[in-house]
């Protein structure tokens, strides 16, 4: 999983590559690199760590001169993140530069290969293999493009890739397959990349690139051709019409804050076409001509996991649908009972997470029918599902997911009253009264995040001493305590596991000290009562609490935390901001990367 980005037109290439690599930088972020053809020769920089490390390289007078390039800002999958394995990679006649996203699976088979047929080796990476044998096949007097159809057609793995060589300083050749890439298509200028906000400056009309297709770009032509059969293709060009500032901090210290403030206006577009208010409906044109599923299989990877888990409970009651949440990774090797009268959900803010990918594919083969729930328009998923349900987040820079989220439970939510309401489960009464309060909500959050936000401040350093923290819930509050620990742990390094409350006794409860804080999901709900005995056990053993409740609770922990009192299951678009918000709070002030904790990537398109 890294970000590759090639620029072919009439401009400094390289400035455009560094800006395009800045703002693929979530994709990973562990060393970076950049390539062009001058004067005959391929010249390339690279660097260990961020991009200003490369950037700080790149004080030659060359880099200006030239107006085609390709980048690359990686994360490690083979071969540790040094600048040896740092990518462009070259060839052995150094002719030939490569950059790639993906892995070569069959990577050590043709490196002996290579290796028999003399060709030296530079890095660790399986990536290496793919330039080399390019080179190979056109040492044998193959054309470039020929000699690229002979390479792919040997590998097997996944990948999207960028070439150059330079006896043709002007072209760039690239091509894809199960990792995204993406053409935009300028005046006397083309660029190709992993994700559209890396050229976004200079153009919005783009094509998305479909497995097995290759292009060949000049700063005047792009030719498309199919892997299979060598013939050239035509492909619709899109138009994007989001603003590169909604990809950018406007403001925020982080995109994980900035982000975090979004959530009422992504449930508000969320909601957007989604409402007949006159009917007191919920509008899914997109599921008309699909089964009402008898039961439904959820296949999702972390936060788009727990969002499943919190599904489950929400359809169950509402829609009576029976539901089954797996992980990704697990599902995809189970050999999971399914058949051609069942429904498969994904969901996935990326729309290109392997596993989640894999789960969709399975299914397929099983003839099931599959439900993408996506935010990225035009991703892996969204393209292979037979219907694809966009979240409307907007783009999630931030690696750890919190808009992405907070729109994956809206329109499950709203799947839910759609299938019950098709049932025929739900009275007018209900129906108006969930509907209007779906419609208050946007608001409603927005009046308490700041005041969530100096909460979670004034917490922080109270706790910042913690090693280890226990978050609990009951109901649908169990898979909010499961992401309020993703959350902490993933960006303040503090160990955290979440626990339905009333599984404690049957074994963790035994950590619980001074040292080993709780947070509690406690709002006043039929289940506080027994959240209470709960607590009650925690404290009874030293353990500090703070605990997200309401004022009527009377709950007396070290720290509650008082929120609003909405009805279930409306609450928990409290709750999930406040964890999002105590975890953030957490992690600046520990001083952490925020924004790119380590060995974290945005998009995890690797097993
Ligand atoms: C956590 C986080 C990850 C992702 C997971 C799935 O903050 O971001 O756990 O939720 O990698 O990603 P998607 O939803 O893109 O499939």
């Amino acid at each position: 999983m890294c970000g590759i980005i090639g620029y072919t037109g009439h401009r400094p290439a390289t400035q455009i590559i560094i800006e395009g690599l800045k703002r693929l930088e979530y994709r990973g972020y562990d060393s970076a690199g950049v390539a062009f053809c001058l004067q005959n020769k391929v010249h390339v920089f690279k660097s260990q760590g961020k991009l200003n490390n490369l950037e700080n390289k790149l004080c030659s007078q060359e880099i200006y001169l030239t107006t085609t390039g390709i980048g690359h800002t990686r994360w490690a999958t083979h071969g540790l993140p040094t600048e040896k394995n740092a990518h462009p990679h070259l060839s052995q006649n150094k002719r030939f530069a490569l950059v790639h996203n993906g892995i070569i699976e069959n990577f050590k088979e043709l490196k002996h290969y290579l290796k028999d047929k003399g060709i030296q080796f530079n890095s660790d990476t399986d990536t290496e293999v793919l330039v080399q044998l390019i080179f190979y096949y056109h040492e044998q007097g193959k054309s470039i493009l020929d000699a690229i159809y002979e390479t792919l057609n040997q590998v097997k793995g996944s990948y999207a890739f960028a070439l150059i060589e330079c006896a043709h300083p002007n072209t760039i050749w690239a091509g894809r397959h199960s990792s995204p890439l993406i053409l935009g298509i300028g005046q006397g200028e083309n660029f190709i990349a992993s994700d559209i906000p890396a050229f976004l400056n200079y153009t919005r009309e783009v094509i998305f690139l479909e497995d097995n297709e290759i292009v060949e770009l000049t700063p005047s032509t792009y030719q498309i051709y199919s892997l299979k059969n060598k013939k050239g293709i035509s492909r619709k060009v899109t138009t994007i019409n989001w603003d590169i500032q909604s990809a950018q901090k406007s403001g925020y210290k982080h995109f994980m804050l900035k982000e975090i403030f979004e959530q009422p206006k992504v449930i508000q577009d969320c909601l957007r076409g989604r409402i007949d208010e006159c009917e007191n409906t919920v509008l899914f044109s997109e599921l008309e001509n699909f089964p009402l599923p008898a039961r439904l299989n959820i296949v999702a990877c972390g936060t788009s996991f727990h969002a499943g888990m919190w599904a489950k409970y929400i359809l169950e009651q509402i829609a009576h649908i029976p539901v089954e949440v797996d992980i990704a990774s697990e599902f995809r090797y189970r050999n999971p009972l399914i058949n051609k009268n069942d429904v498969i959900m994904v969901i996935s803010q990326s729309g290109e997470t392997a596993d989640t990918l894999a789960g969709l594919r399975l299914a397929k083969e099983k003839n099931a029918k599959v439900i993408g729930l996506c935010n990225v328009v035009g991703s892996s998923i969204a393209r292979e599902a037979d219907v694809v349900i966009y979240t409307q987040a907007g783009p999630e820079i931030s690696v750890a997911s919190t808009k992405a989220m907070c729109s994956q439970m809206i329109m499950l939510f709203l799947l839910s009253l759609y299938w019950g309401n098709k049932k025929q489960l739900l009275t007018p009464n209900f129906k108006s009264q969930y509907i209007a309060h779906l419609l208050e909500l946007p608001e409603q959050i927005e009046t308490n995040l700041q005041i969530f936000h100096q909460k979670a401040n004034h917490l922080a350093p109270k706790y910042s001493w913690a090693n280890s923290f226990f978050y609990l819930g009951r109901g649908l509050n169990y898979p909010l305590a499961l992401e309020g620990a993703l959350k902490l742990k993933e960006i303040s390094y503090i160990h955290a596991e979440g626990y339905a409350a009333g599984e404690m006794k049957h074994g963790p409860i035994a950590l619980i000290d001074p040292q080993f804080p709780t947070f509690a999901l406690a709002p006043e709900d039929e289940l506080l009562p027994k959240m209470k005995s709960n607590l009650e056990e925690v404290q009874a053993r030293g353990g500090k609490i703070i605990a997200l409740t309401n004022i009527n609770s009377k709950l007396e922990v070290d720290d509650p935390w008082i929120i609003p009192n909405f009805k279930s299951p409306f609450i928990s678009f409290l709750i999930l901001p406040a964890l999002q918000l105590f975890a953030y709070e957490m992690a600046v002030y520990l001083g952490k990367d925020v924004d790119q904790p380590r060995n974290l990537a945005k998009s995890v398109t690797v097993e």
